[in-house]
Protein backbone atom coordinates (compact mmCIF):
# COMPACT_ATOMS: atom_id res chain seq x y z
CA UNK A 1 0.00 0.00 0.00
CA UNK A 2 1.46 3.57 -0.83
CA UNK A 3 2.10 5.77 2.12
CA UNK A 4 1.46 8.76 0.88
CA UNK A 5 2.61 10.58 4.39
CA UNK A 6 5.23 13.64 3.99
CA UNK A 7 8.31 12.56 5.62
CA UNK A 8 7.66 14.49 8.93
CA UNK A 9 4.80 12.40 9.50
CA UNK A 10 7.01 9.42 9.17
CA UNK A 11 9.51 10.20 11.34
CA UNK A 12 9.90 9.45 14.95
CA UNK A 13 11.96 10.03 17.58
CA UNK A 14 14.99 8.08 17.91
CA UNK A 15 14.77 6.62 13.79
CA UNK A 16 17.69 7.64 13.40
CA UNK A 17 19.51 6.67 10.08
CA UNK A 18 22.86 8.37 10.66
CA UNK A 19 25.96 8.12 13.30
CA UNK A 20 28.34 10.82 13.15
CA UNK A 21 31.54 10.23 14.41
CA UNK A 22 32.67 11.75 18.00
CA UNK A 23 33.66 15.61 18.43
CA UNK A 24 37.19 16.39 18.85
CA UNK A 25 36.32 19.05 20.88
CA UNK A 26 33.61 19.89 22.83
CA UNK A 27 30.68 21.38 21.50
CA UNK A 28 31.19 24.34 23.96
CA UNK A 29 34.42 24.82 22.27
CA UNK A 30 33.10 24.63 18.61
CA UNK A 31 30.36 27.04 19.15
CA UNK A 32 32.56 29.73 20.61
CA UNK A 33 34.18 30.06 17.23
CA UNK A 34 30.61 31.46 15.86
CA UNK A 35 29.52 34.86 16.67
CA UNK A 36 26.66 35.02 19.18
CA UNK A 37 23.95 36.59 16.86
CA UNK A 38 24.83 33.17 14.38
CA UNK A 39 24.20 30.51 16.73
CA UNK A 40 20.94 28.15 17.35
CA UNK A 41 19.02 28.90 20.39
CA UNK A 42 16.73 26.27 20.16
CA UNK A 43 17.30 22.49 18.10
CA UNK A 44 16.65 22.50 14.66
CA UNK A 45 13.46 20.59 13.51
CA UNK A 46 14.82 17.92 11.98
CA UNK A 47 12.55 14.38 11.07
CA UNK A 48 14.94 11.22 12.45
CA UNK A 49 14.03 8.81 10.33
CA UNK A 50 16.04 5.58 9.20
CA UNK A 51 18.05 5.79 5.42
CA UNK A 52 15.97 3.02 3.74
CA UNK A 53 12.80 4.90 4.47
CA UNK A 54 14.14 7.97 3.26
CA UNK A 55 15.23 6.47 0.05
CA UNK A 56 11.71 4.65 -0.68
CA UNK A 57 9.87 8.27 0.13
CA UNK A 58 12.04 9.36 -2.25
CA UNK A 59 11.66 7.15 -4.95
CA UNK A 60 8.27 6.03 -4.65
CA UNK A 61 7.33 10.31 -5.03
CA UNK A 62 9.33 10.20 -8.09
CA UNK A 63 7.44 7.45 -9.66
CA UNK A 64 3.89 9.33 -8.13
CA UNK A 65 4.04 11.60 -11.51
CA UNK A 66 4.02 10.93 -15.08
CA UNK A 67 7.41 11.22 -16.67
CA UNK A 68 9.40 10.08 -19.40
CA UNK A 69 11.35 7.68 -17.77
CA UNK A 70 8.38 5.79 -16.86
CA UNK A 71 6.05 5.60 -19.37
CA UNK A 72 4.79 7.19 -23.05
CA UNK A 73 4.92 11.05 -23.10
CA UNK A 74 3.26 12.23 -26.58
CA UNK A 75 2.92 15.44 -24.72
CA UNK A 76 2.60 17.55 -28.66
CA UNK A 77 4.95 20.60 -29.19
CA UNK A 78 6.92 19.82 -25.44
CA UNK A 79 8.81 16.64 -27.08
CA UNK A 80 9.08 14.50 -24.62
CA UNK A 81 11.59 12.09 -25.70
CA UNK A 82 13.89 9.75 -24.61
CA UNK A 83 17.27 11.40 -23.11
CA UNK A 84 20.25 9.34 -23.64
CA UNK A 85 22.10 9.01 -20.20
CA UNK A 86 25.26 9.58 -21.62
CA UNK A 87 24.77 13.15 -22.20
CA UNK A 88 24.12 13.50 -18.65
CA UNK A 89 26.99 11.81 -17.56
CA UNK A 90 29.24 14.33 -19.86
CA UNK A 91 27.50 17.25 -18.44
CA UNK A 92 28.42 15.83 -14.69
CA UNK A 93 32.13 15.24 -15.50
CA UNK A 94 33.85 16.91 -12.71
CA UNK A 95 35.74 19.00 -14.96
CA UNK A 96 33.08 20.70 -16.13
CA UNK A 97 30.27 20.32 -12.85
CA UNK A 98 32.82 22.16 -10.52
CA UNK A 99 33.59 24.92 -12.73
CA UNK A 100 32.88 28.64 -11.60
CA UNK A 101 31.88 30.84 -13.67
CA UNK A 102 34.06 33.76 -12.52
CA UNK A 103 37.47 31.49 -12.65
CA UNK A 104 40.05 33.29 -15.30
CA UNK A 105 39.60 32.05 -18.64
CA UNK A 106 42.74 30.49 -19.07
CA UNK A 107 41.90 27.23 -16.61
CA UNK A 108 38.37 27.07 -18.29
CA UNK A 109 39.61 26.55 -22.01
CA UNK A 110 37.68 23.14 -22.74
CA UNK A 111 34.56 24.71 -21.81
CA UNK A 112 35.10 27.84 -23.93
CA UNK A 113 35.88 25.59 -26.65
CA UNK A 114 32.87 23.35 -26.00
CA UNK A 115 30.48 26.70 -26.44
CA UNK A 116 32.02 27.94 -29.24
CA UNK A 117 32.08 24.64 -31.19
CA UNK A 118 28.49 24.18 -30.16
CA UNK A 119 27.55 27.61 -31.75
CA UNK A 120 29.52 26.53 -34.82
CA UNK A 121 27.59 23.28 -35.03
CA UNK A 122 24.02 25.36 -34.61
CA UNK A 123 25.22 27.35 -37.38
CA UNK A 124 26.02 24.26 -39.67
CA UNK A 125 22.47 22.73 -38.90
CA UNK A 126 20.29 25.76 -39.57
CA UNK A 127 22.79 27.28 -42.21
CA UNK A 128 23.15 30.59 -39.44
CA UNK A 129 25.64 32.81 -39.33
CA UNK A 130 26.69 33.17 -35.81
CA UNK A 131 24.90 31.51 -32.76
CA UNK A 132 24.85 32.81 -28.86
CA UNK A 133 24.21 29.89 -26.78
CA UNK A 134 23.39 32.20 -23.92
CA UNK A 135 19.24 32.72 -23.88
CA UNK A 136 18.58 29.84 -21.41
CA UNK A 137 14.59 29.37 -22.87
CA UNK A 138 12.78 29.13 -26.42
CA UNK A 139 10.27 31.95 -24.78
CA UNK A 140 13.96 33.86 -24.49
CA UNK A 141 15.31 33.57 -27.21
CA UNK A 142 12.12 34.99 -29.24
CA UNK A 143 12.92 37.93 -26.94
CA UNK A 144 16.29 37.98 -28.24
CA UNK A 145 15.34 38.05 -31.53
CA UNK A 146 13.02 40.81 -30.79
CA UNK A 147 15.36 42.78 -29.26
CA UNK A 148 17.19 42.09 -32.35
CA UNK A 149 14.53 43.10 -34.56
CA UNK A 150 14.24 46.74 -32.56
CA UNK A 151 17.89 47.11 -32.57
CA UNK A 152 18.26 46.70 -36.27
CA UNK A 153 15.17 48.74 -37.30
CA UNK A 154 16.32 51.85 -34.35
CA UNK A 155 19.93 51.73 -36.14
CA UNK A 156 17.84 52.23 -39.46
CA UNK A 157 15.54 55.09 -38.85
CA UNK A 158 12.59 53.09 -38.38
CA UNK A 159 12.41 52.81 -34.54
CA UNK A 160 8.48 53.67 -35.24
CA UNK A 161 7.95 50.37 -36.61
CA UNK A 162 5.91 48.46 -33.74
CA UNK A 163 4.11 45.40 -35.04
CA UNK A 164 4.95 41.87 -35.36
CA UNK A 165 3.10 39.99 -38.02
CA UNK A 166 2.16 36.34 -36.03
CA UNK A 167 -0.21 33.56 -38.29
CA UNK A 168 -2.52 32.01 -35.68
CA UNK A 169 -1.26 28.62 -35.71
CA UNK A 170 2.00 29.62 -34.02
CA UNK A 171 3.09 28.38 -30.46
CA UNK A 172 1.45 30.79 -27.63
CA UNK A 173 4.86 32.07 -26.52
CA UNK A 174 5.03 33.91 -29.43
CA UNK A 175 2.61 36.30 -29.27
CA UNK A 176 3.03 36.34 -25.62
CA UNK A 177 7.13 37.45 -25.96
CA UNK A 178 5.68 40.35 -28.49
CA UNK A 179 3.47 41.77 -25.84
CA UNK A 180 6.45 41.76 -23.51
CA UNK A 181 8.56 43.08 -25.91
CA UNK A 182 5.70 46.31 -26.10
CA UNK A 183 5.13 45.57 -29.65
CA UNK A 184 1.88 44.74 -30.98
CA UNK A 185 0.59 41.37 -32.30
CA UNK A 186 -1.18 41.34 -35.63
CA UNK A 187 -3.08 37.76 -35.36
CA UNK A 188 -3.29 36.26 -39.87
CA UNK A 189 -5.43 33.46 -40.52
CA UNK A 190 -4.26 29.86 -41.43
CA UNK A 191 -5.80 28.99 -44.85
CA UNK A 192 -8.20 25.75 -45.04
CA UNK A 193 -4.91 23.98 -45.26
CA UNK A 194 -3.59 25.24 -42.29
CA UNK A 195 -0.56 26.99 -43.49
CA UNK A 196 0.00 30.90 -44.07
CA UNK A 197 -0.96 32.22 -47.63
CA UNK A 198 1.35 34.49 -48.73
CA UNK A 199 -1.69 37.00 -49.75
CA UNK A 200 -2.61 37.16 -46.00
CA UNK A 201 0.76 38.38 -45.06
CA UNK A 202 0.46 41.04 -48.40
CA UNK A 203 -2.20 42.44 -47.07
CA UNK A 204 -0.55 42.87 -43.61
CA UNK A 205 2.28 44.13 -44.17
CA UNK A 206 3.31 47.79 -44.10
CA UNK A 207 5.57 50.35 -42.76
CA UNK A 208 4.52 49.78 -38.83
CA UNK A 209 5.52 46.31 -39.10
CA UNK A 210 8.74 45.32 -37.37
CA UNK A 211 9.08 41.83 -38.84
CA UNK A 212 6.74 38.34 -38.77
CA UNK A 213 7.53 35.60 -36.27
CA UNK A 214 6.75 31.96 -37.86
CA UNK A 215 6.37 28.53 -35.88
CA UNK A 216 7.87 26.51 -38.79
CA UNK A 217 6.49 23.30 -38.69
CA UNK A 218 3.62 25.06 -37.55
CA UNK A 219 1.61 24.15 -34.00
CA UNK A 220 -0.82 21.92 -36.55
CA UNK A 221 2.41 20.04 -37.13
CA UNK A 222 2.68 21.11 -41.08
CA UNK A 223 5.71 22.63 -42.90
CA UNK A 224 5.05 26.05 -43.99
CA UNK A 225 5.36 25.72 -47.54
CA UNK A 226 5.17 29.15 -48.74
CA UNK A 227 7.98 30.65 -46.47
CA UNK A 228 10.49 32.04 -49.47
CA UNK A 229 7.52 33.97 -51.08
CA UNK A 230 6.46 35.68 -47.64
CA UNK A 231 9.70 36.45 -46.95
CA UNK A 232 10.08 38.42 -49.62
CA UNK A 233 6.86 40.29 -49.27
CA UNK A 234 8.19 40.97 -45.55
CA UNK A 235 11.70 41.90 -46.42
CA UNK A 236 10.10 44.22 -49.24
CA UNK A 237 8.41 45.71 -46.75
CA UNK A 238 11.07 46.37 -44.64
CA UNK A 239 10.63 43.46 -42.13
CA UNK A 240 12.77 40.45 -40.60
CA UNK A 241 12.05 36.93 -40.66
CA UNK A 242 12.33 35.32 -37.12
CA UNK A 243 11.52 31.27 -37.33
CA UNK A 244 10.57 29.45 -34.02
CA UNK A 245 12.79 26.68 -34.59
CA UNK A 246 11.63 24.55 -31.44
CA UNK A 247 10.32 22.29 -33.90
CA UNK A 248 13.66 22.04 -35.49
CA UNK A 249 13.61 18.24 -34.06
CA UNK A 250 11.23 17.63 -37.47
CA UNK A 251 13.69 18.59 -40.68
CA UNK A 252 17.85 18.66 -39.18
CA UNK A 253 19.82 17.66 -42.13
CA UNK A 254 16.76 18.06 -44.53
CA UNK A 255 15.75 21.95 -44.32
CA UNK A 256 18.07 25.11 -42.82
CA UNK A 257 16.21 27.87 -42.20
CA UNK A 258 18.49 30.21 -43.08
CA UNK A 259 19.00 29.13 -46.66
CA UNK A 260 15.28 30.08 -47.34
CA UNK A 261 14.90 34.05 -45.75
CA UNK A 262 14.53 33.18 -42.21
CA UNK A 263 16.77 35.92 -41.01
CA UNK A 264 16.84 34.34 -37.09
CA UNK A 265 15.53 31.55 -35.16
CA UNK A 266 15.53 30.18 -31.56
CA UNK A 267 16.43 26.86 -30.70
CA UNK A 268 14.92 24.73 -27.98
CA UNK A 269 17.93 22.95 -27.00
CA UNK A 270 15.96 21.29 -24.79
CA UNK A 271 13.55 19.82 -27.35
CA UNK A 272 15.63 18.74 -30.00
CA UNK A 273 19.05 17.81 -29.03
CA UNK A 274 18.52 15.70 -25.57
CA UNK A 275 18.38 17.54 -22.33
CA UNK A 276 15.32 16.16 -19.87
CA UNK A 277 12.41 18.95 -20.82
CA UNK A 278 9.49 19.87 -18.65
CA UNK A 279 8.63 20.61 -15.08
CA UNK A 280 9.84 24.27 -15.39
CA UNK A 281 13.55 23.08 -15.42
CA UNK A 282 16.74 25.14 -16.64
CA UNK A 283 16.45 24.89 -20.55
CA UNK A 284 18.79 26.49 -23.50
CA UNK A 285 16.95 28.84 -25.98
CA UNK A 286 20.37 29.62 -28.03
CA UNK A 287 19.59 32.23 -31.25
CA UNK A 288 20.78 31.99 -34.94
CA UNK A 289 20.87 35.17 -36.75
CA UNK A 290 22.74 36.02 -40.30
CA UNK A 291 25.59 37.55 -40.64
CA UNK A 292 24.63 40.89 -40.96
CA UNK A 293 22.57 40.42 -37.48
CA UNK A 294 26.18 39.21 -35.55
CA UNK A 295 27.00 42.63 -33.94
CA UNK A 296 23.58 42.36 -31.93
CA UNK A 297 23.97 38.88 -30.60
CA UNK A 298 24.20 38.65 -26.02
CA UNK A 299 27.54 39.70 -24.99
CA UNK A 300 29.85 38.33 -23.79
CA UNK A 301 30.74 35.72 -26.91
CA UNK A 302 33.14 33.13 -26.85
CA UNK A 303 35.82 34.04 -29.54
CA UNK A 304 38.84 31.61 -30.87
CA UNK A 305 42.16 33.99 -30.66
CA UNK A 306 45.02 33.45 -33.73
CA UNK A 307 47.22 31.26 -31.07
CA UNK A 308 44.48 28.65 -30.36
CA UNK A 309 42.91 30.09 -27.60
CA UNK A 310 39.33 31.21 -26.52
CA UNK A 311 38.04 34.10 -24.27
CA UNK A 312 35.01 35.85 -23.44
CA UNK A 313 34.43 39.24 -25.79
CA UNK A 314 32.77 41.76 -23.61
CA UNK A 315 33.80 44.57 -26.14
CA UNK A 316 30.53 44.54 -28.06
CA UNK A 317 28.76 47.57 -28.39
CA UNK A 318 25.85 46.77 -30.84
CA UNK A 319 25.10 43.72 -28.44
CA UNK A 320 21.44 43.76 -27.10
CA UNK A 321 22.41 43.32 -23.76
CA UNK A 322 22.83 40.42 -21.22
CA UNK A 323 19.87 37.53 -21.20
CA UNK A 324 21.33 35.77 -18.17
CA UNK A 325 23.71 35.51 -15.39
CA UNK A 326 27.22 34.99 -16.73
CA UNK A 327 26.64 32.51 -20.14
CA UNK A 328 23.75 30.48 -20.00
CA UNK A 329 22.99 27.34 -18.69
CA UNK A 330 26.76 25.36 -19.73
CA UNK A 331 25.67 21.69 -18.61
CA UNK A 332 22.84 22.11 -20.88
CA UNK A 333 25.45 22.66 -23.49
CA UNK A 334 27.69 20.15 -23.18
CA UNK A 335 24.70 17.64 -23.08
CA UNK A 336 23.56 19.29 -26.68
CA UNK A 337 27.29 19.08 -28.10
CA UNK A 338 27.37 15.63 -26.73
CA UNK A 339 24.05 14.65 -28.32
CA UNK A 340 25.46 16.20 -31.71
CA UNK A 341 28.85 15.12 -31.97
CA UNK A 342 27.45 11.26 -31.08
CA UNK A 343 25.00 11.34 -34.29
CA UNK A 344 26.68 13.30 -36.25
CA UNK A 345 25.22 14.76 -39.42
CA UNK A 346 23.64 11.64 -40.75
CA UNK A 347 22.46 10.83 -37.13
CA UNK A 348 20.94 14.12 -36.95
CA UNK A 349 19.15 13.32 -40.29
CA UNK A 350 17.82 10.38 -38.91
CA UNK A 351 16.59 11.63 -35.82
CA UNK A 352 14.16 13.94 -38.08
CA UNK A 353 13.66 11.23 -40.46
CA UNK A 354 12.57 9.09 -37.51
CA UNK A 355 10.17 11.73 -35.84
CA UNK A 356 8.08 12.26 -39.18
CA UNK A 357 8.06 8.74 -39.49
CA UNK A 358 6.79 7.68 -36.58
CA UNK A 359 4.48 10.42 -36.02
CA UNK A 360 2.65 9.91 -39.92
CA UNK A 361 2.55 6.10 -39.12
CA UNK A 362 0.51 6.94 -35.74
CA UNK A 363 -1.77 9.85 -37.80
CA UNK A 364 -2.81 6.77 -40.00
CA UNK A 365 -3.71 4.49 -37.01
CA UNK A 366 -5.44 7.04 -35.16
CA UNK A 367 -8.19 8.38 -38.49
CA UNK A 368 -10.75 5.55 -38.03
CA UNK A 369 -11.86 6.52 -34.74
CA UNK A 370 -10.95 10.01 -34.48
CA UNK A 371 -11.46 13.44 -36.49
CA UNK A 372 -8.22 14.70 -38.42
CA UNK A 373 -8.99 18.38 -39.52
CA UNK A 374 -5.88 18.32 -41.44
CA UNK A 375 -4.76 15.03 -43.74
CA UNK A 376 -1.92 16.29 -45.42
CA UNK A 377 1.46 14.48 -44.55
CA UNK A 378 2.28 15.90 -41.28
CA UNK A 379 5.66 16.50 -39.88
CA UNK A 380 6.57 15.66 -36.19
CA UNK A 381 3.35 16.08 -34.87
CA UNK A 382 0.16 16.24 -35.56
CA UNK A 383 -3.21 17.33 -33.84
CA UNK A 384 -6.67 15.33 -34.30
CA UNK A 385 -10.12 16.55 -32.42
CA UNK A 386 -11.98 14.12 -30.10
CA UNK A 387 -15.24 16.15 -31.77
CA UNK A 388 -16.68 12.46 -32.47
CA UNK A 389 -16.44 11.39 -28.67
CA UNK A 390 -17.74 15.26 -27.54
CA UNK A 391 -21.09 14.75 -28.92
CA UNK A 392 -21.08 11.05 -27.22
CA UNK A 393 -20.77 13.27 -24.20
CA UNK A 394 -17.04 12.51 -23.64
CA UNK A 395 -14.83 15.38 -23.97
CA UNK A 396 -10.89 15.94 -24.82
CA UNK A 397 -10.01 16.28 -21.19
CA UNK A 398 -11.79 12.69 -20.07
CA UNK A 399 -9.81 10.78 -22.98
CA UNK A 400 -6.40 12.73 -21.61
CA UNK A 401 -7.65 11.05 -18.15
CA UNK A 402 -8.38 7.83 -18.97
CA UNK A 403 -4.90 7.54 -21.19
CA UNK A 404 -3.46 7.41 -17.78
CA UNK A 405 -5.16 4.57 -16.52
CA UNK A 406 -3.29 3.03 -19.51
CA UNK A 407 0.56 4.55 -17.94
CA UNK A 408 0.69 7.01 -21.07
CA UNK A 409 0.41 10.65 -20.66
CA UNK A 410 -2.01 13.11 -22.19
CA UNK A 411 -1.40 14.68 -25.66
CA UNK A 412 -1.23 18.47 -25.33
CA UNK A 413 -5.37 19.58 -25.06
CA UNK A 414 -6.93 22.04 -26.40
CA UNK A 415 -4.28 23.48 -28.58
CA UNK A 416 -3.94 24.75 -31.11
CA UNK A 417 -6.99 26.93 -30.46
CA UNK A 418 -7.88 26.70 -34.12
CA UNK A 419 -8.91 22.99 -33.76
CA UNK A 420 -12.27 22.01 -31.58
CA UNK A 421 -11.33 19.84 -29.35
CA UNK A 422 -7.95 19.54 -29.99
CA UNK A 423 -5.02 16.55 -29.11
CA UNK A 424 -1.97 17.40 -30.37
CA UNK A 425 0.59 14.20 -30.66
CA UNK A 426 3.99 13.87 -31.07
CA UNK A 427 5.63 10.79 -30.87
CA UNK A 428 9.24 11.40 -30.82
CA UNK A 429 11.98 9.34 -32.54
CA UNK A 430 13.10 7.39 -29.57
CA UNK A 431 9.50 5.57 -29.21
CA UNK A 432 9.66 2.08 -31.11
CA UNK A 433 6.33 0.89 -32.81
CA UNK A 434 5.49 -1.25 -30.04
CA UNK A 435 5.25 1.68 -27.98
CA UNK A 436 3.03 3.51 -31.01
CA UNK A 437 0.92 0.48 -31.88
CA UNK A 438 -0.06 -0.10 -27.79
CA UNK A 439 -0.69 3.58 -27.71
CA UNK A 440 -2.97 3.61 -30.89
CA UNK A 441 -4.57 0.45 -29.30
CA UNK A 442 -5.74 2.39 -26.18
CA UNK A 443 -6.57 5.05 -28.12
CA UNK A 444 -8.57 2.55 -30.02
CA UNK A 445 -10.61 1.10 -27.01
CA UNK A 446 -11.37 4.76 -25.67
CA UNK A 447 -13.45 5.74 -28.63
CA UNK A 448 -15.49 2.31 -28.19
CA UNK A 449 -15.75 2.62 -24.66
CA UNK A 450 -16.93 6.79 -25.64
CA UNK A 451 -19.27 4.62 -27.69
CA UNK A 452 -20.57 1.86 -25.09
CA UNK A 453 -19.68 2.98 -21.79
CA UNK A 454 -18.59 6.65 -21.69
CA UNK A 455 -18.93 6.89 -17.23
CA UNK A 456 -15.62 4.69 -17.52
CA UNK A 457 -14.16 7.41 -19.62
CA UNK A 458 -15.91 10.64 -17.77
CA UNK A 459 -14.60 9.40 -14.64
CA UNK A 460 -11.06 8.53 -15.12
CA UNK A 461 -8.43 8.10 -14.07
CA UNK A 462 -9.28 5.66 -11.98
CA UNK A 463 -6.03 4.35 -11.22
CA UNK A 464 -3.42 6.79 -9.90
CA UNK A 465 -2.27 8.05 -6.73
CA UNK A 466 -4.84 11.37 -6.99
CA UNK A 467 -7.99 11.41 -9.11
CA UNK A 468 -9.18 14.18 -11.09
CA UNK A 469 -7.72 17.54 -9.38
CA UNK A 470 -9.01 21.16 -9.50
CA UNK A 471 -6.29 21.78 -12.02
CA UNK A 472 -6.90 25.75 -11.40
CA UNK A 473 -6.75 25.74 -7.91
CA UNK A 474 -3.33 23.37 -7.73
CA UNK A 475 -2.07 25.98 -10.43
CA UNK A 476 -2.82 29.02 -7.83
CA UNK A 477 -2.15 27.62 -4.77
CA UNK A 478 0.73 24.98 -5.56
CA UNK A 479 1.98 22.81 -2.28
CA UNK A 480 4.33 20.65 -3.72
CA UNK A 481 5.00 19.29 0.17
CA UNK A 482 2.20 17.49 0.80
CA UNK A 483 0.01 14.50 -0.64
CA UNK A 484 -3.78 13.72 0.37
CA UNK A 485 -4.54 10.48 1.06
C1 LIG B 1 7.12 25.62 -30.88
C2 LIG B 1 7.59 26.15 -29.56
N1 LIG B 1 7.98 27.42 -29.45
C3 LIG B 1 8.39 27.94 -28.28
C4 LIG B 1 8.44 27.18 -27.15
C5 LIG B 1 8.86 27.83 -25.87
O1 LIG B 1 9.99 27.25 -25.32
P1 LIG B 1 10.30 27.37 -23.76
O2 LIG B 1 9.25 26.57 -23.05
O3 LIG B 1 11.67 26.81 -23.59
O4 LIG B 1 10.24 28.81 -23.40
C6 LIG B 1 8.06 25.83 -27.19
C7 LIG B 1 8.09 24.98 -25.99
O5 LIG B 1 8.01 23.81 -26.00
C8 LIG B 1 7.62 25.30 -28.43
O6 LIG B 1 7.24 24.03 -28.55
Amino acid sequence: MRDNRVIYEKAAEGRNGYGTPALQRSAEELLSILPVDARRTNDAALPEIDEPTVMRHFVNMSTTNHHIDKGFYPLGSCTMKYNPKRNDIAASHPGFANLHPLQPEETAQGALQIIFDLEALLCEVSGFGATSVQPVAGAQGEFTGLAIMRAWQNERGQGHRNKVIIPESAHGTNPATVTSMGFTVVQIKSNAEGLIDPDTVRAAMDDSVVGMMTTNPNTLGLFETHIEEIAKIVHDGGGLMYMDGANLNAHMGIFRPADIGFDMMHFNLHKTFTIPHGGGGPGAGAVGVTKELEKYLPAPRVTATTDGTYRFDYDRPHAIGRLHAYFGNFAHMVRAYAYIRTLGGRGLREVSENAVINANYLKAKLVEDYDLPHPQPCMHEFVISGNRQKKLGVKTADISKRLLDFGVHAPTNYFPLIVPEAMMIEPTETESKHTLDYFAQVMKQIAREAETNPDIVTSAPHDTPVRRMDEITAARQLDVAYLED
